[in-house]
C-alpha cells in the first residue's frame, strides 16, 4: 500500500478524516464517510484527537520554554488548527523557526495562508511524504540550523508510515545532540477491538495503518533519552490537572519526548 500524495475527493485521506474528528471543515463527502465508520469503532476519537492537540500544545511549550529549543521540524503536520505549533512556540520564544511538512495537497493549500509567524522568526511548509525522510532534511536546511538543537514532532503521524522504524532512525541521526523527539502513536493496548476495527477502516480504503504496542513503541525512541514521565497515555503527559481515569480507556494512543544525548 503506497502513501496517496495527489488530491482525489472520492477517496478518504488521513489529514481531511483528522479534519472531521476535531470538528473541521475541510474534508469531504467521503473522508466523512470513513471518519463516521471509525467512530462506531472508537465512540471516544474526538475526544483522543483533542487530547492529541493538547499535548502538542503542552510539549512546545516545555520544549521552546524550558528546554529553550529555537527550531522546529514537524513532519505530519495536519490541517492547520489554532493554536498551531509556531504560534504556540513563537508565544514563548518569538525568534523559533518552525517547518512543516506534510504529503497531503489539502494541508499545503491552507499551509501558506495560515502558516504566518513572527517577524523575528520563520516558518516554512514543505510538501514532501514522510517515507522520503532525506528529501524532508535537504529541504529543512533551508531554513533550520543543523548544528542547533532541533525539536522534531512526530505526532499522530508513525502510525500511518510504512518503515516508520527506518524514517525515526534516519530523522534522528540528522539532528545534533541535544535535540528532541515529541510522539504520540496509536495503540491497542488499551481497546484492542476498537482499535484493531479503527485500523481497518483505514486500511480497507487503501491507507496504511499500523498501532503498535508499548514495547513496539518504545523501539522508536532507540539511542534516546526518555524525559519523565516516560512513554504514556497521551492525556498523562504532563498534564496541567489530573485526568479523570475513566479516559484511561478512551485515549488509544502513547505519547513519548525524548533527548538526543
Ligand atoms: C492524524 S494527522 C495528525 C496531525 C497533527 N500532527 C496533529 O497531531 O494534530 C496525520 C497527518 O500526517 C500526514 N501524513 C500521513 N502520512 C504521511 C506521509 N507518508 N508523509 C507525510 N505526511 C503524512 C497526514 O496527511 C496528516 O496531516
Amino acid at each position: 500500500m503506497e502513501p496517496r500524495a495527489g488530491l482525489n475527493e472520492q477517496e478518504p485521506h488521513v489529514a481531511r478524516m483528522y479534519d472531521y474528528y476535531l470538528g473541521g471543515k475541510d474534508h469531504y463527502p467521503a473522508d466523512a464517510e470513513a471518519a463516521e465508520q471509525v467512530l462506531a469503532a472508537l465512540p471516544d476519537v474526538r475526544l483522543a484527537a483533542q487530547q492529541n492537540r493538547g499535548f502538542i500544545h503542552r510539549v512546545t511549550r516545555f520544549l521552546a520554554g524550558e528546554a529553550g529549543v529555537r527550531q522546529f521540524l514537524d513532519i505530519g503536520t495536519g490541517i492547520p488548527t489554532a493554536p498551531n505549533l509556531h504560534q504556540v512556540a513563537q508565544e514563548q520564544a518569538p525568534e523559533a523557526r518552525v517547518v512543516y511538512v506534510d504529503n497531503d495537497p489539502v494541508v499545503l493549500a491552507h499551509a501558506r495562508a495560515l502558516m504566518v509567524g513572527t517577524p523575528e522568526g520563520r516558518t516554512d511548509y514543505i510538501q514532501a511524504d514522510a517515507t522520503r525522510p532525506e528529501e524532508i532534511l535537504e529541504a529543512a536546511r533551508r531554513t533550520l540550523d543543523f548544528d542547533r538543537p532541533i525539536g522534531l514532532s512526530l505526532v499522530a503521524l508513525l502510525n500511518f508510515v510504512p518503515g516508520a522504524d527506518d524514517v525515526t532512525e534516519t530523522l534522528v541521526h540528522a539532528l545534533p545532540p541535544g535535540s528532541y523527539l515529541a510522539m504520540t502513536y496509536l495503540t491497542g493496548d488499551f481497546d484492542p477491538e476498537g482499535v484493531a476495527a479503527t485500523a481497518a477502516v483505514y486500511r480497507e480504503r487503501g491507507l496504511f495503518c499500523e498501532p503498535r504496542d508499548k514495547a513496539g513503541i518504545a523501539t522508536l525512541f532507540k539511542g534516546l533519552d526518555l524525559l519523565e514521565p516516560g512513554l504514556v497515555p497521551i492525556h498523562r503527559w504532563r498534564p496541567p490537572i489530573e485526568p479523570p481515569a475513566s479516559m484511561d480507556t478512551k485515549i488509544p494512543g502513547y505519547a513519548g519526548v525524548a533527548r538526543k544525548p
